[in-house]
């Protein structure tokens, strides 16, 4: 039945018209382990078996970017004993899944602030950042202690010092500049934003770039979130009409 379904998708995806960069908030963890009456941090784990088989369906359709959100600025706030689960469960997956993101040429590429990551963590992605540097697949960005609000702040600083070190003017200073000194430079913008588990908030993530992004929700908790819920998606946003402002189908005044 389930294979029906998969099937009826891939028909009637129109594969020359894919995103290019999809965007995901993976929430709904704790709910998924709640509702089993499982402590939290098994939701966790499970959420790692989600992300092995989406990262895995991108990388089988060609899509150019995938961004994750792990791990927000806020999420600083949790209990000691769970952030140390999250930690552990990166430098797990990123042990256990590194030779089947090279075998399929998966590039890793973290953002955040990862230099207030712990040790371990940062030890793992450096590591997992050079086995995977020449890989020319799916760009996977994977957001750890990634706020949307710090990364604007990143990018001001930045821009600042370049001004008054003299490299360049005020003047130059435009939503090109902007978008090249933020976390994702070089990258176009999410065009899809899935969050699953019902929350419909973007909780800091991403606030430049999801500019003019299709917002795309689910009840599916993120442990539940399979290809099959991905393809949905793809279904329903290329049945959306983006417009960026203008006006649809326009041939003359
Ligand atoms: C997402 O699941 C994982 C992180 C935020 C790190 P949650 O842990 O937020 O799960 P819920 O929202 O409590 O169900
Ligand atoms: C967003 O989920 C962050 C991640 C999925 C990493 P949260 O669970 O932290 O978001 P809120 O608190 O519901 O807004
Ligand atoms: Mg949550």
């Amino acid at each position: 039945m389930s294979g029906d379904i998969l099937q009826r998708l891939l028909d009637t995806i129109d594969w020359g018209r894919l995103p290019a960069h999809i965007a995901i908030i993976m929430d709904g963890n704790g709910r998924w382990a709640t509702e089993r009456g499982l402590p939290r941090a098994f939701g966790h784990r499970a959420g790692m078996d989600s992300l092995k088989d989406i990262v895995r369906i991108c990388g089988e359709l060609k899509i150019s970017y995938l961004t994750v959100y792990a791990f927000s600025t806020e999420n600083w706030k949790r209990p000691m004993q769970e952030v140390n689960v999250l930690m552990d469960l990166l430098v797990e997956y990123l042990g256990r899944e590194i030779n089947e993101l090279c075998q399929t040429g998966v590039r890793l590429n973290p953002i955040g602030r990862l230099g207030e990551l712990p040790l371990r963590a940062q030890n793992a992605l450096q590591a997992a950042v050079e086995r995977t540097r020449a890989n020319e697949g799916l760009s996977l960005n994977i957001a750890l202690n990634y706020g949307g609000r710090v990364e604007i702040v990143d990018m001001v600083r930045s821009i600042a010092e370049d001004v008054k070190k003299g490299y360049i003017s005020i003047e130059q200073i435009d939503e090109k500049l902007v978008s090249s000194c933020l976390y994702t430079t070089g990258q176009p913008d999410p065009d899809l934003l899935i969050r699953p588990s019902g929350d419909l908030r973007i909780s800091n993530f991403l606030l430049w770039q999801l500019a003019y992004t299709e917002f795309w929700h689910t009840d599916i908790l993120w442990p539940d979130f399979r290809r099959v819920h991905l393809l949905q998606a793809l279904v329903d946003y290329q049945r959306r009409e983006r417009r960026f402002g203008g006006l649809k189908n326009v041939n003359s005044t």
